[in-house]
């Protein structure tokens, strides 16, 4: 449920066949950003935009242009996003993070980032233990993005809950159990606790305007699915006298296998790249598994040429790994009239994430302090 129609579902808890974003816009009421919307950040960026806004991987969002008003006028905002730990953290998820992390250097903004160790116990088969175990490792990879330690906080829901649950309360109260069954497609047999999340979800949009005393504008970058939590969240927070916060979403990176669904890590691993795979892994997981917008043949290829708009290796290049846009544009020209072939996209694909994961592991390798830094005194 959630929203469906046709073969599209598209819900935290379950996103299934063919995305349609410009239909998930109009279905979510959700804005799209515009030109006007990238005039006012490159406005506070330096003239500078991130490829996954010049590139429409960040697509939508809400209340943008009142939050970037409120900036102007230097009532500044803080960024909230999040992590279920479930399993392994894939690139799907580093994306996202990523250009978090480019959203905190740009604005010099606070970062609140939740570790929901409740959802995923209450939403998966995993043991207490099980998720612990993934809180931990998760949280290295958190680290290794490089945050501003002096300005970003961990919240692990069950370790603060001292904080946590007297808000959610105060949210859980104003939500209905008939608001929950629609937004998530839920009914008699879901666990109370999975019912009363949403709430533990809402909490850090005004944690720190709780902690400061003072109301304070929240951003939260996020992958579309998750827009169902924060529609409640924007419905509750004014009646507790906090701003609804505005949100910056993008679209799905896609499985390896292709376009439908999105990425999981913990389900199979084989349809994902994940952080701290070895080269060797991933050169395995593109040249087999990655799906191909290429021809049958190699001289079918090179006459007819081949499509990046499906072609997995060409739209991890376009999402995240390619960040030279006139680089980009020639792989995609060439691909398109045969020039390239299947074989050599897939080879430049894997050097390029295998020199970002490379990068990224020898962070996480050094992360354990951080982590213990970044962890949310209270
Ligand atoms: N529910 C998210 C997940 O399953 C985790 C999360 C919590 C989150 N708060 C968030 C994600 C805020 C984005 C923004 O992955």
């Amino acid at each position: 449920m959630g929203e469906k129609k046709s073969n599209m579902t598209v819900n935290p808890y379950e996103v299934k066949g063919n995305v349609d974003y410009g239909r998930l816009i109009n279905e979510f009421g959700l804005e799209k950003i515009d030109e006007d919307i990238l005039k006012k950040i490159k406005k506070h960026t330096k003239n500078e935009l991130h490829p996954m806004l010049r590139r429409g991987i960040f697509f939508a969002g809400r209340d943008l242009k009142w939050l970037l008003g409120e900036y102007e006028k230097g009532n500044k905002f803080f960024i909230y996003t999040g992590c279920g730990p479930s399993g392994p953290i894939h690139i799907g998820h580093l994306m996202v993070w990523y250009f978090t992390k480019w959203l905190q250097d740009k604005f010099d903004c606070e970062l609140y980032f939740q570790f929901t160790d409740d959802e995923k116990f209450l939403y998966k088969d995993l043991s207490y233990e099980e998720v612990q175990k993934w809180t931990e490792e998760n949280m290295l990879d958190v680290a290794a993005i490089g945050f501003n330690p002096k300005k970003t906080h961990f919240i692990i829901d069950t370790k603060h809950a001292g904080i946590m649950y007297p808000e959610a309360v105060k949210i859980a109260k104003k939500i209905t159990f008939s608001t929950i069954k629609s937004s998530f497609g839920f009914n008699d047999s879901n666990n109370i606790g999975s019912i009363f999340y949403t709430a533990m979800q809402a909490v850090p949009a005004i944690l720190p305007s709780i902690l400061k005393k003072k109301n304070i504008p929240c951003l939260i970058p996020h992958a579309i699915d998750q827009d169902p939590h924060f529609r409640i969240t924007r419905d509750i927070l004014p009646k507790l006298g906090y701003y609804k916060p505005a949100s910056i979403q993008c679209s799905f990176l896609p499985p390896l296998t292709g376009f439908s669904g999105k990425m999981s890590s913990s389900s199979e691993g084989v349809k994902s790249i994940l952080s701290t795979d070895n080269p060797a892994e991933v050169k395995n997981k593109i040249n087999k598994y990655a799906f191909s917008g290429g021809r049958d043949t190699i001289e079918e290829h090179r006459k007819l040429g081949g499509n990046p708009e499906i072609d997995v290796s060409f739209q991890y290049l376009k999402h995240f790994f390619e960040e030279d846009d006139k680089k980009l544009a020639q792989i995609e020209k060439d691909y398109k009239s045969g020039k390239l072939s299947t074989g050599e996209l897939k080879k430049y694909t894997i050097e390029k994430i295998n020199k970002f994961l490379g990068e990224h592991q020898e962070r996480r390798k050094k992360a354990k302090k951080l982590v213990s830094q970044y962890i949310l005194k209270t």
